[in-house]
């Protein structure tokens, strides 16, 4: 393979890549309404699909503003029957979190959280707060308690 192979090749490779990255990279972050019903949120798995005509395509999250909770909860689709629900609120000193793809970012102090809520950076010690999440066929239901 000569240079010029090499580079078309190499290249082509690489702004595949970046395309791909940007293309998900533009899904707009989600944000729903949720009320509680017997201390569950009840959401349709519908709600991470990015489109109506294409059934295999998904948002990674959600964020859902629920009624009588002070912050936002972010939930993660893992897979079709795995979830998790994060309050996004710093462990630290109760700071409002920034989604920032699988890592959820605290502009106070600078603290770092996974996308299951465990700290990737302090100066958090805890984990965040989490929510037990099951699901059947169309439903994921967070229990509040
Ligand atoms: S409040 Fe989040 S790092 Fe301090």
């Amino acid at each position: 393979m000569d240079r010029k192979e090499f580079l078309q090749i190499c290249g082509g490779s690489c702004l595949g890549l970046v395309g791909i990255s940007l293309a998900h990279a533009c899904v707009p972050t989600k944000h729903i309404q949720s009320t509680v019903t017997n201390n569950q949120v009840c959401i349709l798995k519908t709600e991470f699909k990015v489109s109506e005509k294409d059934n295999n395509k998904f948002r990674k999250s959600i964020i859902t503003k629920i009624n009588g909770l002070d912050y936002p909860v972010v939930i993660y689709r893992f897979s079709e029957n795995s979830y998790s629900a994060l309050l996004l609120r710093c462990s630290h000193q109760g700071n409002e979190l920034s989604m920032n793809g699988d890592i959820l970012s605290c502009s106070a102090h600078g603290s770092e959280f996974s996308n299951k809520g465990e700290v990737i950076q302090g100066p958090a010690e805890q984990s965040l707060q989490s929510f037990t999440v099951t699901n059947d066929q169309e439903h994921i239901y967070v229990h509040l308690k």
